[in-house]
């Protein structure tokens, strides 16, 4: 992250996302969200690829879905790690929901300011600024009403890889261990297919974020993951080759 600045690669995400198809429900505020990404997208640096805007398409599409299983499942708990400028909690809200957004302080505040100006008001979400190199993350959801016991969902998007691997693992262990039965995790990890166009791509990818400020830390992909889940009390659940391919993994308690 940059010292004491709001997130630019979360601006950039919420940026693309505007262009993006996203799957529709009779609940929620899909206008908040778009609001709130039309306000982010203005001041956003660089040119859109269109690599890239496949890639998040797919990887927008994939969490629309999940949260959508999740709150057709009754789920009444989502919390949403590294959450940016995600506007899901607005896009999906529903009564029967409570949602928990965790981001770096800096990037939080800038979002809640925005929200504010923009006169959206977000009370079914629980906002918990937490650095996630520290530690701390199940306290603090319980702190602040998480309630341990409850089936849950956690969605992780494109943010392990800005994390080092020991915070990476250590926010598995801790939300395993306020992991009820019947909660899903799904994260979004490294692409894995290993071809010359893959190798550069990833290469274009990282001097990208570089130059934002936010080095790329850890390029863990779901095949490399499998250890990392097992030790920290994980299962993946069942996936299409193509999901796995794209990083793209659930898991639930082993
Ligand atoms: C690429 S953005 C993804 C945002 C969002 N999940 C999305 O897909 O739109 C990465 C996010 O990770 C957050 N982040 C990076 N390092 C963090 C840390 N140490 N603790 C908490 N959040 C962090 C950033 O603030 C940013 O919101």
């Amino acid at each position: 992250m940059r010292r004491g600045l709001p997130s630019l690669t979360a601006q950039r995400v919420a940026a693309y996302r505007l262009s993006f198809d996203r799957l529709a429900t009779p609940y929620g505020d899909p206008a908040a969200d778009e609001a709130l990404a039309r306000d982010v997208a203005g001041q956003v640096p660089g040119e859109p690829s269109e690599i890239m805007a496949h890639y998040l398409q797919a990887r927008t599409t994939f969490f629309d879905r999940v949260v959508i299983n999740a709150i057709e499942r009754e789920v009444s708990q989502v919390v949403m790690l590294g959450a940016g400028y995600d506007g899901r909690a607005l896009r999906y809200a529903n009564p029967t929901v409570r949602w928990w957004e965790v981001d770096h302080p800096k990037t939080q505040q800038d979002k809640r300011v925005r929200l504010r100006r923009l006169g959206i008001t977000a009370e079914h979400v629980t906002f918990l600024g937490h650095d996630l190199e520290g530690g701390g993350l199940a306290a603090a959801l319980i702190e602040s009403g998480f309630q341990p016991g409850v089936p849950s969902l956690v969605c992780c998007e494109g943010l392990v890889v800005y994390l080092q691997q020991d915070a990476v693992e250590l926010a598995l262990a801790e939300l395993r261990s306020v992991a009820a039965p019947g909660t899903r995790l799904a994260i979004s990890l490294a692409t894995s297919r290993d071809d010359d166009n893959t190798a550069e791509r990833r290469q274009r990818f990282e001097a990208a974020v570089a130059a934002l400020g936010e080095p790329a830390r850890t390029r863990l992909s779901a095949e490399g993951a499998v250890g990392l889940f097992a030790r920290r009390g994980w299962r993946p659940v069942e996936m299409s080759e193509r999901s796995q391919r794209a990083g793209f993994v659930v898991v639930i308690p082993a």
